[in-house]
């Protein structure tokens, strides 16, 4: 039996003998698409090249991609475990045709792979073709029926319509017919009785699709029509979970060596076996064994578990676990963390990632499960609460809880609900999800509309490394609205803006069109097209423009960028070489590095990092860039980023070869000495085993010193004593403990005289202690104590107690109960009706005891006069 590395090996090895370049799969999160959150094709990181927005390296490539289904437009995560063969992470094996070959070099190699390496079985095989579709306006696919009809029987080639046979990766983008092949796994008995080719696209969980080849041929605009691409491509992609079962003839995809190391791993841990069967606990096993993946691979690609976004996707998905071997395994500890070292040994040849990072990704799981069993077995106890409850439906308002107080996504409820048959009202839950958005910020959605072509030549082209100005054109433009405002977002043919990317800030500066100025507010990327933002439009959009990016910012950002790699590299020199980035942000203003390190930094670790940096700018070293082969840099030693995409090219920017090498598409300086000081503000933690630094260089560090000497200066002043600062400030703050207890043993005495002279005030009224006065006394604090005290010392009172406190008003009502509950009298009701108008504020409290403050302190007699006649 061959194992499934063997399978995804020959995979490759076939497609590189038919001239495909062999990459490797792009991180599974993915940046600079706004329509996706995750890689969920191996086509993504191609996206580009089909709308021709970019010219491929080459015309043929293959690979296995890691590939993430739990959101968007293809999402099949209330299959994973319920059946054998879906999974939220999954690895695709592809491979495509920029402009290259068509359908029949497509459909004759897949034919040759499938039935000549793997010898499939040719009888087991059924091939679905586009069927056409007249709203469209697309006929039926008789080419790839035509070809198909070439290498086996015309009864095993099926016509489906669109939903099955038009591939479409989001609702806008690249998509096209395509042509799925189908295999028939169940036993000759079974064939017998039912003719397979009935089963095919009916669920059959014997009878799957494994390999889907699309013919790329249009890209889907915002108004949902279909713009003719200027070249046609192939893009395919086959399930390999799915192929290693076919081929390892296994029932079902957790039972290949894909997954069996993983459950082996849970059945250890757990105690229990793996029962093949469809029960809660056998989906346990196969939720689990499939969850982790899609979660370790993700933490190694650099995306946090979070509250939102990408992160957001992970903690759910994590959450859904975890209450799987909660509930069906009876395990009450962290157990997803356990499983990390099983797949990052198992996928050490093809997906390292996971493996030079298994410490950290291990902590980060391991903490997110800890975090969530805290809060679990209340919210189970609580859901079966509102169950009870509830009827046949969890309301909206109850779901909201889950969710907000217990931590629960709302999948994780609309699971729980659906295994006692009940539903859940979405519907309510996202009203109540929106109210609390609005709450804390206007919900800001943006809709941008198809871009306007002005011209196809070329593409948009960053020249920015070497130029701060560049004579171009506009190519194509679009108008978004956010918040209710107009902008504008356009295209140049060539631009010296920096699109904001490796955490570097976007440029902001003009576009010059012909004496008319638009500033450029902000620069993005998308994909791999630089994205100017402005607020209108020019007159004249077809005359040519002049772009300038604004220099100094830029010179200031630059700074920062440059700062951040002396950070790095001096980071690892102190800390050690596990230090790895996590996240950075840089503009002209300042720096902020995330880095992977388990503890605190101490102080003097902090000021080893910042000498080493401030050596370093005083050694003035060189900053050399250079392009060179991606294997040839990483030789060097230079440091690549979990996560982030590159090609075979690569950017590399060098500070001492002994000192910092990393791949880096951002700006530099020419030389560290243009950094001037570097100074550390802040250091944090951010996540599970996440530190944070904050730091200023060039102009910013500058300014920082300039604050703090002006602070010490003012403080110096205030204090008069030129010399011995910290001594001054020492007596400063000793001497004022002193005065506050003094202060404190002074009120105790005033407010005893007080008390006393109040008990003699009392009045009876109505054969209750009246006692209404207004007190000189420094705080409401006091006079709140002071009520405490009378209690002690009267029966069957109503003490009403005022004062002027710097002007403004306190009032303190303290009723006895008894009193309170024959009369009928309540503190909030009187502060409410009686006392608020009059001293234009309001208050509350207790029954028997409440305060209020109020602006007007001169009526205070009146509030006094009207409670002793209420009473
Ligand atoms: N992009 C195609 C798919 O994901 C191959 O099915």
């Amino acid at each position: 039996m061959m194992t499934s590395a063997e399978i995804r090996k020959q995979f490759l090895d076939f497609f590189a003998s038919k001239k495909h370049q062999i990459v490797p799969s792009a991180p599974i999160v993915v940046k600079n698409d706004p329509t996706l959150l995750f890689t969920n094709a191996g086509m993504n990181q191609f996206k580009d090249y089909f709308l021709g927005n970019r010219k491929p390296e080459f015309t043929r490539i293959a690979d296995t991609q890691k590939c993430l289904r739990v959101s968007g437009k293809h999402n099949d995560l209330e299959e994973v475990g319920v059946d054998t063969y879906h999974h939220t992470m999954f690895e695709m094996l592809g491979n495509w045709s920029f402009g290259d070959y068509f359908k029949k070099e497509a459909i004759a190699w897949s034919w040759e792979l499938l039935t000549e390496v793997y010898k499939l079985d040719k009888d087991r095989l059924y091939i679905t073709v586009f069927a056409g579709d007249e709203k469209e306006g697309i006929p039926r696919d008789e080419e790839a029926a035509g070809e198909w009809a070439k290498l086996m029987p015309e009864d095993r080639i099926l016509p489906f319509g669109k939903k099955d046979n038009f591939w479409e990766m989001g609702d806008t983008g690249p998509c096209g017919p395509c042509t799925e092949i189908h295999v028939d796994c169940r036993t000759e008995e079974e064939r017998k009785q039912v003719d397979g080719k009935t089963l095919v696209n009916q669920d059959h969980p014997q009878v799957i699709e494994i390999w889907n080849n699309v013919f790329i041929q249009f890209n889907r605009l915002k108004d949902g029509t279909l713009e003719q691409l200027p070249a046609k491509h192939v893009d395919t992609g086959m399930g390999f979970e799915r192929l290693v079962r076919v081929l390892q003839q296994k029932q079902s995809n957790y039972d290949t060596d894909v997954f069996s190391g993983t459950i082996a791993a849970i059945e250890k841990i757990s105690g229990r076996q793996y029962p093949q069967n469809d029960s809660r606990e056998a989906v346990a096993f196969r939720v689990l064994s499939d969850h982790i993946r899609a979660i370790a691979f993700t933490i190694a690609d650099g995306q946090l578990p979070a509250n939102n976004g990408a992160g957001y996707v992970i903690r759910r998905i994590l959450r859904r676990a975890v209450r799987y071997y909660y509930t069906y395994l009876n395990y009450k500890q962290p157990l997803l963390y356990q499983l990390i070292p099983v797949l990052a040994a198992q996928f050490g040849h093809v997906f390292p990632e996971l493996g030079q990072q298994q410490d950290f990704v291990t902590r980060v799981v391991k903490e997110e499960e800890d975090a969530f069993l805290k809060t679990l077995d209340k919210g189970l106890k609580r859901i079966d609460d509102i169950i009870g409850a509830s009827g046949n439906q969890i309301g909206g308002k109850a779901a909201f809880e889950l969710f907000d107080t217990f931590g629960f996504p709302i999948d994780l409820t609309r699971l729980i609900a659906s295994e006692r048959n009940l539903t859940v009202d979405e519907a309510g839950f996202d009203a109540e999800m929106q109210q609390q958005k609005n709450r804390s910020r206007a919900a800001g959605t943006v809709d941008t509309e198809d871009w306007v072509v002005l011209t196809d030549s070329g593409f948009s082209e960053f020249i920015g490394y070497d130029s701060a100005e560049a004579k171009s054109r506009v190519v194509k433009y679009r108008k978004v609205k956010a918040k209710g405002k107009e902008a504008y977002q356009l295209v140049l043919e060539a631009t010296p803006f920096y699109a904001e990317s490796g955490g570097q800030a976007g440029d902001t500066g003009t576009l010059d069109f012909g004496g008319e100025i638009i500033p450029v507010i902000d620069t993005k990327k998308e994909n791999n097209l630089t994205i100017h933002f402005t607020e209108q439009l020019p007159t004249g959009i077809n005359t040519g423009v002049i772009a300038r990016i604004d220099t100094a910012k830029r010179q200031s950002t630059a700074i920062h960028h440059t700062a951040t790699h002396l950070l790095h590299a001096a980071l690892r020199k102190v800390l050690g070489t596990h230090v790895a980035q996590k996240g950075s942000l840089v503009n002209d203003g300042q720096l902020r590095f995330d880095f992977s390190h388990f503890a605190k930094l101490s102080a003097e670790d902090i000021r080893s990092v910042e000498t080493m940096v401030n050596e370093k700018i005083r050694e003035n070293i060189p900053v050399f860039i250079r392009e060179m082969n991606k294997d040839e840099a990483v030789a060097m030693g230079a440091m690549a980023l979990f996560g982030e995409k590159y090609g075979d090219t690569v950017r590399v920017v060098i500070i001492d070869p002994g000192y910092s090498i990393e791949l880096c598409g951002g700006t530099h300086v020419g030389a560290t000495g243009e950094l001037g000081a570097f100074r550390i503000r802040h250091e944090s933690a951010v996540a599970a085993g996440v530190r944070r630094i904050e730091a200023v260089s060039g102009g910013a560090a500058e300014a920082l010193f300039n604050e703090q000497a002006e602070q010490l200066g003012a403080i110096r002043e205030l204090l008069k004593a030129p010399k011995e600062l910290v001594k001054a400030v020492e007596n400063l703050v000793s001497e004022q403990a002193d005065l506050k207890k003094r202060i404190e043993s002074l009120e105790a005495k005033q407010l005893n005289i007080i008390r006393n002279e109040l008990i003699g005030k009392t009045e009876s009224v109505h054969g209750a202690s009246f006692l209404g006065a207004i007190v000189d006394i420094g705080s409401a604090d006091a006079l709140k104590k002071l009520c405490f005290e009378l209690k002690n010392e009267l029966t069957n009172y109503f003490v009403v107690l005022a004062a002027n406190i710097e002007g403004k008003a306190q009032v303190a009502i303290l009723i006895d109960e008894t009193l309170s509950n024959s009369k009928n009298l309540e503190a909030p009701k009187l502060i409410r009706e009686h006392v608020a108008g009059l001293i234009k504020g309001g208050g509350g409290g207790q029954k028997t005891l409440a305060t209020a403050g109020g602006q007007d302190a001169g009526n205070l007699p009146q509030v006094i006069e009207k409670l002793r006649s209420l009473l």
